[in-house]
């Protein structure tokens, strides 16, 4: 794919203590806890303190990902923060973590890609270093979704959850590293899932607000579908331009939205449930935050060893889509 081979040299995640469980779901809205299991896989997630912000958990999976990695964070040449739950509309999350971090060198710039940014940011990243322009690069996923959601829709609130994970890019030996990127966009979709509140098209007013406009709106069906179809596809095409066969595959980490859509992306695949990293039951969906966390807990279990081939696949509003394949 490129000249330098880039990799990820740590991983860090974060998530915060407050588990929101189905059954206090219950006295909130008109749901039960077997409709939520049945149908999402969700049991309970978790919700930041309201003394925390995004840059809060960011700093949090940061600074484990740094030691993992073996660098301190002036080292750091940019840090890329992937959200949609920024801590305010500027200065960027990615600003607010540099000086958090003491990454006196690093640019900094937040990337907006939804659940897929992710694996857009690591795809920047990934550029950077190839080209030679940078060594080491922070790649960051975080949200506090709790603070977008609409926790009288019963259509979204169960889903939803906050945390963060992080990685730090860099050179790794021939062999080794990212074999490819897809990265994809159907602006089209984009009314599928969206928050208008608060923009340049819908500002903030008392009326917005009232309208509740400033929390997120979802056709659940429609994205289902639209998610059922790319993981398998953006997964494949992946695949193709790695020379990798999907019975290669040693572990899958997938966007942890619905449990059905990671199974219909297994199966398409081949794949059985135990080669996917699943944390969706404990966490519900934090969006960006969801597969870089994954990854952060399939290495701490030691579900990953020099040479395995890992798929990276997500979706999101945009919509987006996005998937990669690395050699540990
Ligand atoms: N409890 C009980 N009933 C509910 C609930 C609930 N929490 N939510 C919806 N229902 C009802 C609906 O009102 C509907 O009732 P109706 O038939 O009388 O209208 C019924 O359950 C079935 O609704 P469906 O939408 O068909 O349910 P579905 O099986 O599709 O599951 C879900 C809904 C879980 C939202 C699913 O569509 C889904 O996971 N979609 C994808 C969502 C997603 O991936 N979002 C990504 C966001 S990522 C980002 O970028 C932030």
């Amino acid at each position: 794919m490129m000249g330098t081979s880039v990799g990820i040299l740590g991983t860090g995640k974060y998530v915060p203590e407050r588990r929101l469980t189905n059954k206090e779901l219950e006295q909130m809205v008109e749901t039960n806890e077997e409709w939520i299991v049945s149908r999402t896989g969700i049991r309970e997630r978790r919700i930041a303190e309201s003394s925390q912000a995004t840059s809060d958990l960011a700093y949090e999976a940061s600074i484990r990902a740094l030691e993992a990695a073996g660098i301190t964070a002036d080292q750091l040449d940019l840090i890329v923060v992937a959200t949609i739950t920024p801590d305010m509309f500027f200065p960027s999350t990615a600003c607010i973590l540099q000086e958090k971090l003491g990454a006196k060198k690093a640019a900094a710039f937040d990337l907006s890609a939804a659940c897929s940014g992710f694996i857009y940011g690591l795809a920047n990243a990934a550029g950077f270093i190839a080209t030679g322009m940078y060594r080491y690069v922070l790649v960051v996923g975080a949200e506090c979704l709790s603070r977008i959601t609409d926790y009288t829709d019963r259509n979204t609130c169960i889903l939803f959850g906050d945390g963060a994970g992080a990685v730090v890019l860099g050179e790794v030996p021939e062999g080794r590293g990212f074999k490819s990127f897809k990265l994809g966009a159907d602006g089209a979709g984009g009314d599928l899932l969206r928050i208008c509140g608060g923009g340049s098209r819908v500002p903030s007013t008392e009326q917005s607000v009232t309208e509740r406009r400033h929390f997120i709106e979802m056709n659940g069906r429609d994205v289902f579908k639209f998610a059922v179809r790319v993981m398998g596809s953006a997964a494949e095409e992946a695949l193709a331009a790695a020379g990798i066969d999907k019975a290669d595959i040693d572990l899958l980490i997938p966007h942890q939205a619905n449990i059905r859509i990671i199974q219909s992306a297994l199966e398409r695949l081949d794949l059985p449930e135990e080669k996917a990293a699943i944390n969706l039951d404990r966490y519900g969906n934090m969006s960006s935050a969801s597969i870089p966390v994954a990854l952060a807990e399939a290495v701490e279990e030691g579900r990953v060893s020099e040479g395995d081939r890992l798929v990276l696949v997500g979706f999101g509003g945009g919509l987006t889509w996005g998937a990669s394949v690395l050699v540990w």
